[in-house]
């Protein structure tokens, strides 16, 4: 959920950096700060809270052409001004700001402790900015290139010397760093947002890289400082996507986005004539897709519901075994890979990095591993074997919403594909692929209902804990509704199958927990109704939301 920006050009640092802060505001922060270099030592201001309240004590004239900037959520260690980052060294020569978790940071600590350095944080991070003055001998990037070989877990990083003015080295592994190349001044940011503003030339840097910046150019090597040639790739989205555009907040933003974002997953991937989905980046032969015996799908949070929708749709629509996996489990279980297995992996951001490691593993097992991601360029969706792009353009929010639909479309549409290519008749085909181009007026209907809608959630506001239910295709629907309304209400909620509520939750019901009901329309609706009857007998109040 950290974010990093660094800048090096002729403009004031300051400002740059605060305002590529305030552009990684969304993905949630506790702390903000920033330290800039002077040309002669390094000035470094932070503090706890929002960023307007860390420019407000930045003073306006800051000195200084270079920095680095950060936005913590605090892992290690409480929230406050001191364990906010940048970090610098007792000498307060260098300053870094890092993403990710020091897996052995005691035992560095207890390292460095015994050799003198004093740590005024609790954080995992402020190691980095000791061992680097450890090794330190008037070449900033080696120092770092030494460091990150002491280093277990995950890290994006950047540094920045008082006597290298104008200079940052970053190096990763598994937290996302990219570059940015500007017209006489650099970027390095854990995302795009952060530099957007100023360039859209950018190169990503890959883990176990370190890379070395000035405004005149940049370098990029291995940990065995053996020189990588890189790709320079152009960011194809444009500034005003990643604006509010008069909405209140980007998760209204996006969710009025849908019908739109849906129609570009969609576009140029439906074929009407043959009533197959048609989608070219999965490298895979008609032959390769034949030969697929089962589909795994791997993915957390929300991508994890929405693969739970793409599983079932594959199993039951396509006739494909299909199931979905929850990435963190399957990273840490040995994972087998089987024969004649496809598999997914599904991530918006495509950083995720248990996801990422999931896949990893896989991938050194043997397994065709597919992305189904949506940031062009991010780590998974360039070292997946092939994939689907879900075109939803930025998701800042970091409740997803149309990652979502977009996700669940292109799983309609690889469904399509295989059950074409198997006993689905022309006709069923054309049904499903003309429901799907329908989706997006259906959507903006929903948004004709938005004060019925609003008027339902005033009403409700009192309540503490909801129930979300549903069944078959809606099941991962309903587990996607509770997750969303925790995370964006702080309102305790859970998703069960509405099935399962009397092997247990039942004992919940009562008129303070209102129950979200999925009503499908197949073969299930009576049976989602009589679930829905045995909460009203109990006194339970039901939004039952008819499909
Ligand atoms: O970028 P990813 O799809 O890999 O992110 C995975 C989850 O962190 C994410 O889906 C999360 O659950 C949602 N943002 C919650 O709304």
């Amino acid at each position: 959920m950290c974010g990093i920006v660094g800048y090096c050009g002729q403009k004031r640092a300051a400002n740059i950096l605060l305002e590529g802060l305030k552009r990684l505001e969304y993905r949630g922060y506790d702390s903000a700060g920033i330290c800039v270099g002077t040309g002669t030592d390094l000035k470094c201001v932070k503090k706890k809270g929002k960023i307007r309240v860390l420019k407000g004590i930045v003073p306006q004239d800051m000195p200084g052409t270079f920095g680095i900037g950060h936005t913590r959520w605090a892992t290690h260690g409480e929230v406050n001004d001191i364990n906010a980052h940048p970090h610098l060294d007792d000498s307060g020569k260098i300053a870094i700001v890092h993403n990710g978790i020091i897996e052995n940071y005691l035992s560095l600590k207890e390292m460095l402790i015994s050799e003198g350095y004093e740590f005024k944080t609790e954080t995992d991070s402020e190691v980095i900015a000791h061992l680097l003055v450890d090794r330190y001998d008037g070449d900033l990037e080696k120092a770092v290139r030494e460091t990150v070989l002491l280093l277990k877990g995950t890290f994006g990083i950047v540094a920045v010397h008082a006597d290298e003015p104008g200079k940052m080295v970053g190096a990763r592994n598994g937290s996302p760093l990219v570059l940015g190349i500007g017209d006489g001044e650099m970027f390095l940011a854990s995302d795009v947002t952060a530099m957007m503003a100023y360039t859209k030339q950018v190169v990503y840097i890959e883990d176990g890289e370190v890379v070395s910046v000035d405004c005149d150019g940049f370098r990029t090597s291995d940990l065995k400082d053996r020189e990588i040639a890189k790709q320079v790739d152009h960011i194809g989205w444009e500034l005003e996507e990643i604006e509010k555009d008069g909405f209140t907040h980007f998760m209204e933003k996006e969710i009025h986005e849908q019908p739109e974002s849906i129609s570009r997953a969609i576009r140029g991937r439906l074929n009407l004539d043959t009533a197959t989905g048609h989608l070219g980046g999965l490298n895979l032969s008609i032959k390769e897709l034949h030969a697929i015996e089962r589909v795994k799908i791997i993915a957390i949070g929300t991508s994890y519901y929405a693969s739970m929708l793409g599983a079932y749709l594959m199993e039951t629509v396509a006739r494909i075994p299909a199931m979905a996996e929850v990435a963190s489990e399957v990273r840490y279980k040995n994972p087998i890979v089987e024969m004649n297995t496809l598999y997914f992996v599904v991530s918006q951001s495509g950083e995720t990095a248990d996801t990422l490691y999931a896949m990893r593993e896989l991938q050194r097992k043997g397994a065709t591993v597919l992305g189904v991601c949506n940031v062009v360029g991010s780590t998974i969706a360039r070292e997946s074997d092939g994939g689907v792009y879900i075109h939803s353009g930025p998701e800042i929010a970091v409740a997803s919403t149309k990652a979502f639909t977009s996700q669940v479309t292109v799983f309609y549409l690889f469904t399509l594909l295989m059950a074409r290519m198997r006993d689905m008749s022309l006709d069923r085909g054309l049904e499903i692929a003309k429901a799907l181009q329908n989706v997006p007026d259906q959507i903006r209907h929903i948004f004709s209902m938005g004060n019925l809608i609003r008027d339902l959630a005033i009403k409700y506001s009192w309540v503490e804990n909801f129930l979300f239910l549903g069944r078959g295709i809606q099941y991962p629907v309903a587990l996607e509704g509770a997750l969303k309304l925790k995370e964006i209400s702080y309102i305790h909620a859970e998703g069960f199958s509405s099935a399962e509520i009397k092997h247990g939750p039942i004992a919940l019901i009562n008129e303070k927990t209102p129950s979200v009901f999925l009503v499908p329309d197949d073969a299930l609706r009576d049976k989602v109704i009589s679930n829905l009857k045995e909460v009203k007998a109990r006194g339970g109040k039901v939004i039952a939301l008819m499909v």
